[in-house]
């Protein structure tokens, strides 16, 4: 239980964006971003079939080719089977994420929990990933951002169907763990309550977030530390708005969320604190959290985020973020 002890560093690699979430991006630069990742020591690279319809996948394998398998963890994610025939990803319904990846591939793509599909999807990953294992596999957005109201039908499916498969190949050692890869607190608070199956971890992303924590506070990272079940933070500056971006919630953010972003940046840089240091800092903080993943298209924020990671962040800052009102009272925060 857990995956502390298979992940190389609490950084690793979002490459979301590098399946063209928001803009396309010329193939060296996705390529240079990966490679600046690798140079500056991550280990640990998350993609998914989602992001981009396959593009991330097979740009994240092209870019790693060559480098020994063993020297770093791999993490893709079940639930979106794509298609060799294409449609227009400008018109897929993605609840409240419209739009997004419309300048990935134009491969079909259909959402699919089953047992068959899982393992269809997790053979086409290693394909297009060119890699022969995976370490770790998301069931990828199980919640009621993408499906609605239909989403505890579709979970019921993905409980009995891709939950249990990946149980299956994780207790014959042909992944090292699994979980949910979702944006929303409820499933996993589902799967904690769950004797069967068990999952190792959690990809929680956007709710363990300076901008977005209450929630998760509450009940599901307690419930995730009690039962040793570790969490990894994905979208660490709320899909950009934290760090410079215009998108919050992968949509373009509102005026209440840049003002509350200018609070934080303005007290940060009162203390000389990069928003970048805050932002990764804070996730790493609780105790249940194993890793955070930041996503990039760009080689030159690898090595902010690894920067953000290491620097030292005076306690008056997170002293004044509480007094502020800015975070939680309850939300652990670094000991310097
Ligand atoms: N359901 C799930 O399982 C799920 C959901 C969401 C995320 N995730 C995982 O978490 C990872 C991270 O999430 P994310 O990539 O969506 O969001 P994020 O890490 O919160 O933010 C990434 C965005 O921040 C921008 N950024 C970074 N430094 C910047 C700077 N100095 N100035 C301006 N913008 C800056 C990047 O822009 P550029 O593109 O310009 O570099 C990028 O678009 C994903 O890649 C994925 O692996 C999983």
């Amino acid at each position: 239980m857990g995956i502390k002890p298979l992940l190389p560093g609490p950084l690793g690699f979002g490459t979301a964006p590098l399946g063209n979430m928001f803009r396309a991006i010329p193939e060296e630069e996705a390529a240079a971003t990966v490679a600046a990742a690798w140079d500056q020591g991550i280990r640990y690279f998350d993609t998914a079939p989602f992001y981009g319809a396959g593009l991330s996948e097979i740009r994240l394998g092209e870019a790693l080719a060559g480098r020994p398998r063993d020297a770093y963890v791999l993490s893709t994610k079940v639930g979106r089977v794509i298609h060799d025939d294409v449609e227009d990803p400008a018109a897929r319904e993605l609840g409240e994420k419209g739009g997004l990846f419309e300048h990935g591939r134009p491969n079909r793509m259909t959402d699919d929990y089953t047992a068959d599909a899982t393992l269809r999807s997790v053979e086409d990953s290693l394909k297009r990933l060119g890699t022969d294992r995976l370490d770790i596999v998301w069931v990828h957005d199980i919640a009621q951002d993408f499906h609605g109201d239909q989403w505890l039908a579709r979970y019921e499916t993905a409980r009995t169907g891709a939950f249990r498969v990946l149980q299956k190949l994780r207790d014959e050692g042909v992944i090292k763990a699994w979980g949910l890869g979702v944006n929303k607190v409820e499933p996993i608070e589902l799967t904690l309550d769950l004797d069967e199956p068990r999952p190792d971890a959690f990809l929680l992303a956007g709710r363990y977030t300076l901008l977005d924590h209450d929630r998760a506070l509450q009940r599901l990272l307690p419930a995730a530390a009690e039962q040793g079940v570790d969490m990894v933070v994905g979208g660490p500056y709320s899909s950009g708005v934290l760090a410079g971006g215009r998108h919050f919630e992968y949509q373009e953010a509102p005026q209440a969320i840049l003002d509350k972003v200018d609070r934080i940046k303005a007290l940060a840089e009162r203390h000389g604190v990069s928003i970048k240091a805050a932002a990764l800092q804070f996730a790493l903080a609780h105790p249940a959290t194993a890793a955070v993943v930041p996503g990039a298209t760009r080689p030159s924020r690898i090595a902010e985020d690894v920067a953000a990671l290491h620097e030292q962040v005076p306690a008056a800052f997170w002293a004044d973020l509480r007094a502020e009102g800015l975070i939680s009272p309850f939300a652990p925060v670094p000991t310097v």
